[in-house]
């Protein structure tokens, strides 16, 4: 049976650490509240500059990932690139990859689903694997969120959240009757609470879709009603979870580890106490990175294999809930 593994990791953030305190020269909040509410320390961020898009971080994590798979880039059949924060408006950053990579004709697909973009990346990646279509696939997942934050006291609820960074993996497609590799997958979203976390401006609805009375009413800064959020995100990923034990037939004593996506320490704790699990089965790294959102389960996950709590024949949950509303969750046994 065919079967897709993850062969390598690879991770990259910018140098630029920007902590709690720092955020307070620019907007009214402090260390305490964001810790409390959130859970995050510090983040990183690109230069205060710019110049550095998210197919450059993706780049840097790629690197890592291909030595360690002992690939060159000429070994992928295609690159699936997830982010919410694209290079430019369009083409997407999978082809700014490519070139980068110094490919010329490998297929390349972005996808745009915010915090699930790894878990929605890692089940289309499965499909293309056991369909034939593709067996060594790059899945990069990066964003940069400081140059579309409001620093203001305006953004606060939204702009403490956010780091920037990079995470990827190398998937290949095995022959085995071993249950290695991507084992089940549940994919989900709800339109209907798409604007309670959005970026509109320059939306195609808009006509003009940019002008100085949209930057005056603030509408190109991404706005979010967390409560709602929250509360959704509570409600879905113990479910989600379910729905693949139930599919691949394991129990949830089975799991070694549960590798959620970092959007809020409070969400992740919430999650963990209504799963009834041990503190140690859920992997938590918002503390320093913030909200990395498609790049942070493949960030956390790199984390976890460097730290040795994950190995070869572990069994791992992937899971998340962001703008969409999307949710998702992965099974897979790690190999190698
Ligand atoms: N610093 C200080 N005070 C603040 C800040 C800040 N950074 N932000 C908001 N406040 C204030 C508010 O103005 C409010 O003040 P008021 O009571 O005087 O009106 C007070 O703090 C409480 O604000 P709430 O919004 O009620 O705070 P809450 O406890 O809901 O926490 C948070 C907000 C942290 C954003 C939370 O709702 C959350 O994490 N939601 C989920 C976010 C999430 O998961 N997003 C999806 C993933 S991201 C993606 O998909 C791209």
């Amino acid at each position: 049976m065919k079967r897709t593994v993850i062969k390598s990791t690879g991770r990259y953030v910018p140098p630029r650490v920007v902590t709690n305190h720092d955020l307070t020269q620019w907007m009214d909040t402090s260390d305490e509240w964001i810790r409390q509410r959130t859970g995050i320390e510090q983040r990183h961020w690109i230069p205060e500059e710019g110049g550095v898009g998210s197919s450059d971080l993706a780049l840097e994590a790629t690197k890592i990932a291909l030595e360690r798979t002992g690939w060159t880039a000429k070994d992928i059949d295609l690159i699936i690139f997830a982010t919410l924060s694209p290079d430019i408006f369009f083409p997407g950053p999978g082809c700014l990859l490519q070139h980068k990579l110094g490919l010329n004709s490998t297929p390349a697909l972005d996808i745009r689903q915010q915090c699930t973009g790894f878990l929605y990346g890692l089940a289309t990646a499965d499909a293309y694997i056991r369909s034939g279509l593709a067996n060594k696939i790059l899945l990069a997942c990066a964003e940069v969120h400081s140059t579309g934050i409001d620093i203001s006291t305006r953004g606060r609820d939204v702009a403490v959240l956010f780091g920037d960074g990079a995470g990827v993996v190398c998937l290949e497609g095995i022959e085995t009757d071993k249950d290695v590799g991507i084992l089940a997958s549940a994919l989900h979203a709800n339109g209907e609470f798409a604007e309670s976390l959005m970026i509109e401006v320059g939306a195609s609805r808009l006509n003009p879709r940019i002008s100085e009375e949209l930057i005056k009413e603030g509408r190109h800064w991404p706005v979010m009603d967390g409560k709602t959020i929250f509360k959704e995100a509570v409600r879905s990923l113990p479910n989600v979870s379910q729905e693949v034990l139930q599919k691949s037939g394991l129990s949830l004593e089975d799991i070694d580890l549960f590798i959620p996506h970092q959007a809020n320490l409070r969400i992740n704790q919430f999650f963990q106490q209504s799963m009834k699990l041990p503190e140690e089965k859920v992997f938590h790294n918002i503390q320093r990175y913030g909200n990395t959102t498609a790049a942070s389960i493949p960030i956390a996950l790199d984390e976890a294999l460097e730290m040795n709590i994950i190995g070869d024949g572990s069994a791992v949950i992937f899971l998340g809930l962001g703008a969409g509303l999307t949710w998702a969750a992965v099974l897979a046994r790690l190999v190698g």
